[in-house]
């Protein structure tokens, strides 16, 4: 690691832990570096449930976001959230940390295997949705499936989900500034030109897309 990764690595730990224990955390994050959500993502997370009070959340991705989450629902006594996690050793992880903080009744981590689908006539390996309620989502945060596993890994989560977005519901992607998810947002926005896209300055990029308040399912 260079010097210069090594500060910025520091500042991040120094980031996370902050907001941890800004949040009461402080029995241990289930933290990776590269893999966890960046903290100034995350921040932006809360200050979005502080203000919008989202009452079904669901993710793709689980880990450190998703233990954030559910303290932050669980303080403010609002919000529910169920994280899609392909990887049983990472949903182990997780559903350690939730019980750890006796949040396990606000977040659920789900198993959802990848399982092939096929859009427009293009192959992707995306979550199974089986386990998913089908409750209409108010927030949802795209940080998964990993890049790794193809072009536009995380392009399946509009498609798939937005017939259950409720009118207003949120997008937070992370990791936007990555060519693959510049390529998944321009994909969404012209599939679905209602949504309003707006792109908070994070290290990593962030895209954030808005649903219309009135009729989102018919306009998108
Ligand atoms: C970007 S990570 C999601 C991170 C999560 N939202 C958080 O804030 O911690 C996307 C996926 O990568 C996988 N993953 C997490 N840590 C990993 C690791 N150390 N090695 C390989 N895959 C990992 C998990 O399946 C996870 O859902």
């Amino acid at each position: 690691m260079s010097p210069a990764e090594a500060q910025a690595h520091k500042a991040e730990i120094e980031a996370i832990l902050g907001l941890g224990e800004a949040l009461g955390l402080n029995q241990g994050l289930p933290y990776t570096r590269h893999w966890s959500a960046a903290p100034d993502f995350l921040a932006l997370l809360v200050e979005h449930l502080r203000r919008e009070r989202p009452a079904v959340i669901v993710e793709c991705g689980s880990g450190l976001s998703t233990l954030i989450l559910a303290r932050v629902c669980a303080i403010d006594g609002r919000g529910l959230v169920w994280s899609l996690e392909h990887a049983p050793n990472c949903a182990a992880q997780t559903r350690d940390a939730l019980a750890r903080y006796g949040l396990a009744r606000v977040a659920n981590v789900l198993d959802a295997p990848l399982r092939r689908y096929r859009l427009d006539g293009e192959a992707y390996d995306w979550y199974d949705l089986i386990g998913l309620p089908s409750r209409a989502i108010d927030l949802l945060v795209v940080d998964g499936p990993p890049g790794s596993l193809g072009p536009l890994a995380r392009y399946p989560a509009l498609p798939l989900l937005r017939a259950r977005l409720a009118p207003g519901c949120t997008i937070f992607l992370d990791d936007a500034d990555r060519p693959d998810e510049r390529a998944i947002v321009a994909r969404w926005c012209a599939e679905c030109p209602d949504l309003m896209l707006n792109r908070p300055a994070t290290e990593r990029g962030c895209a954030v897309l808005r649903c219309p308040s009135q009729g989102a399912s018919e306009a998108l």
